[in-house]
């Protein structure tokens, strides 16, 4: 029954979620000083991307929100379309903690050698992906505060980054409001089935279908929507997906369009990286690169980006 306890009972659980997303977002906030470092007090300090990264000018900023352990997939993407001397596009990594030492030397090495890591102060899992998100939007306004446009990634894509760039050229006007480009996601449900990586609880997100959100591979946040986002970010209860939360509840609260476009359409069968050979990557490339500068996604291992790379740069002679 709804008897005045049970009612205070929920006031008091819907006050305490506020106050602990309140609270996080804070800490949050503190981690970010003005050289860019992360303290956490359990682990050594790790120092997070070069302060100048966006200081050339450039109308264009890339984050790529990658696994802690992906670092060989990291490494193709910085030895292929990530490299920012082909572009001119600065580009970081985001990524969490974990407490094993091992890991936690291995990410150091990597960063003191690329200086390109943003690392946040959580523990890198699925459940903690929305924090990646707002790390990396946190990172794109205080540090790229001049750039036009963020170029969101997941670290299993493959890009062409100047393609995209004219493209987005083509259709600068769509962008003078507030609006995210993105393969979009209609009427997507919550899935109830305990054994599925995307379990929801009721309790997590209560309604049945969640609202159009982008598909998080792959987004183009223009400067004044992360504006607008992380300005509503603390009134807006959290969610552990951070595509659903950040494209589709924040962005639904903050009267933000998500629109798609060709770009990101591909046959559905150009995208199954499994088992494969020759044959499928020169099919993929074709169906792929002519006109879509965004994919394929799932990349398996570098080694497909490496030989992805090879047929476009072969294709561009
Ligand atoms: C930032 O770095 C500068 C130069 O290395 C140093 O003087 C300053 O104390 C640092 N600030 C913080 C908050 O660590
Ligand atoms: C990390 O930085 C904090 C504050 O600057 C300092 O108190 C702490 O000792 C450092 N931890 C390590 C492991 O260096
Ligand atoms: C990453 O690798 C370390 C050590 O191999 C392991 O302890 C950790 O659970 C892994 N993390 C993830 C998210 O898979
Ligand atoms: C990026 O490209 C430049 C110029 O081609 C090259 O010198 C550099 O080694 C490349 N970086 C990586 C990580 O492959
Ligand atoms: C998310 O990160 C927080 C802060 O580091 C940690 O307390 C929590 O256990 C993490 N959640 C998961 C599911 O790893
Ligand atoms: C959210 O934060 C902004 C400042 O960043 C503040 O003006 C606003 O009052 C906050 N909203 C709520 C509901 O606390
Ligand atoms: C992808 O391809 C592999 C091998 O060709 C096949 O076994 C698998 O079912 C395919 N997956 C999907 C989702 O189509
Ligand atoms: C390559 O993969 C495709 C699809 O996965 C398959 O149909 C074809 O037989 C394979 N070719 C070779 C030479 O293995």
């Amino acid at each position: 029954m709804n008897s005045p306890g049970k009612r205070t009972a929920i006031a008091f659980s819907i006050l305490l979620t506020w106050l602990c997303f309140w609270f996080s977002y804070k800490i949050f906030i503190n981690l970010l000083d003005e050289n860019n470092t992360v303290t956490d007090p359990d682990l050594v300090n790790i120092t997070i991307a070069r302060y100048s990264v966006c200081q050339s000018g450039t109308k264009y900023a890339i984050s790529i929100h990658s696994a802690i352990n992906n670092t060989a997939l990291r490494q193709g993407i910085r030895e292929t379309w990530g490299n920012s001397s082909h572009h001119g596009i600065p580009v970081v990594f985001i990524v969490g903690l974990n407490d094993n030492k091992d890991v936690h030397d291995l990410i150091s090495l990597e960063h003191s050698t690329h200086e390109d890591l943003v690392v946040g102060d959580f523990v890198d899992t699925y459940r903690n992906l929305t924090w990646k998100h707002v790390i990396s939007l946190k990172w794109f306004i205080t540090y790229c505060p001049s750039v036009n446009f963020l170029f969101k990634f997941d670290d299993d894509i493959f890009v062409q980054p100047k393609k995209l760039v004219s493209y987005i050229e083509s259709i600068e006007n769509k962008f003078e409001k507030p609006n995210i480009l993105c393969d979009t996601v209609l009427s997507a449900e919550a899935r109830r089935n305990k054994k599925s990586k995307w379990y929801v609880s009721r309790k997590e997100y209560r309604r049945k279908f969640y609202p159009t959100y982008c598909n998080g591979y792959a987004i183009i946040y223009p400067q004044n929507a992360v504006n607008l986002l992380l300005r509503n970010i603390n009134d807006t209860q959290f969610f552990w997906i951070d595509d659903v939360f950040f494209t589709g509840l924040l962005a639904a609260k903050s009267n933000i369009p998500r629109f798609t476009e060709p770009i990101f359409i591909a046959p559905s069968n150009a995208y199954n990286l499994t088992e494969i050979n020759e044959t499928r990557l020169n099919f993929i490339a074709t169906e792929t690169f002519n006109k879509r500068p965004v994919g394929p996604t799932q990349i398996p291992e570098a080694s497909v980006l490496h030989h992805l790379w090879e047929i476009v740069n072969n294709d561009q002679m």
